[in-house]
């Protein structure tokens, strides 16, 4: 008899909403771990936030996620970077860290705007994402900046690959992000 009035209250918390904060899951601290790790203030309705689904992973890509953890820090310094684009890393160090590590997108091999583009989507669409379409776009904005400074070579390297036309395409993207960022 003892247990029931317990299960009932607890049922009828949940059923309200009422599920205090600090009854933190195991995946909601390990997302408080990770944002602790990206910097990002800890706030408590970080805590409250339902953490997503998440699909089992195959091997392989286990293994990946572990060598970009390992691949170094998981901040970017944007000290030197212009004003807007400090705003929109602030965006995405809070957006990009729901489900893991800021070290996926930084060590990650997207660079062109075409692969951020396609990459940002399909995170925006990952069910509990909390992503909107305004953050979308900031976060992209960050990202095709911040691969033209932090992988110049590579994203070279990609547009090399490309045919004239989609070459064209990419670098006036990049330009127009650039251009805009330095208030030029
Ligand atoms: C709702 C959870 C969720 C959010 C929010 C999220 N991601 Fe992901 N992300 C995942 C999952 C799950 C995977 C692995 C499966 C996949 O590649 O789709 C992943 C994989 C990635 C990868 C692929 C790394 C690789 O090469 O395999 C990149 C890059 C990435 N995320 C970037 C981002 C960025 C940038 C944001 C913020 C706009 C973000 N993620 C937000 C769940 C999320």
């Amino acid at each position: 008899m003892k247990t029931k009035p317990i299960l009932f209250l607890s049922l009828a918390l949940t059923a309200a909403g009422l599920a205090r904060a600090d009854q933190v899951d195991a995946a909601t601290q390990a997302r408080l771990e990770r944002l602790k790790d990206s910097g990002s203030p800890v706030t408590e309705d970080a805590a409250k936030v339902a953490p997503p689904q998440q699909p089992d992973l195959d091997a392989e890509t286990k293994a990946r996620i572990e060598a970009f953890e390992k691949a170094g820090p998981s901040q970017i310094d944007v000290s030197n970077y212009p004003a807007p684009i400090k705003a929109d890393y602030e965006l995405f160090r809070e957006k990009c860290t729901l489900c893991h590590k800021l070290s996926r997108p930084i060590y990650s091999t997207y660079a062109t705007p075409e692969e951020w583009s396609h990459y940002v989507k399909r995170m925006m669409f990952r069910p509990g994402s909390n992503i909107g379409t305004g953050a979308s776009k900031k976060i992209y904005t960050f990202l095709v900046y911040d691969s033209s400074i932090r992988k110049k070579a590579l994203l070279e390297q990609k547009l090399a690959q490309l045919t004239p036309e989609a070459r064209a395409v990419q670098v006036a993207k990049i330009k127009e992000i650039v251009q805009q960022a330095e208030g030029k």
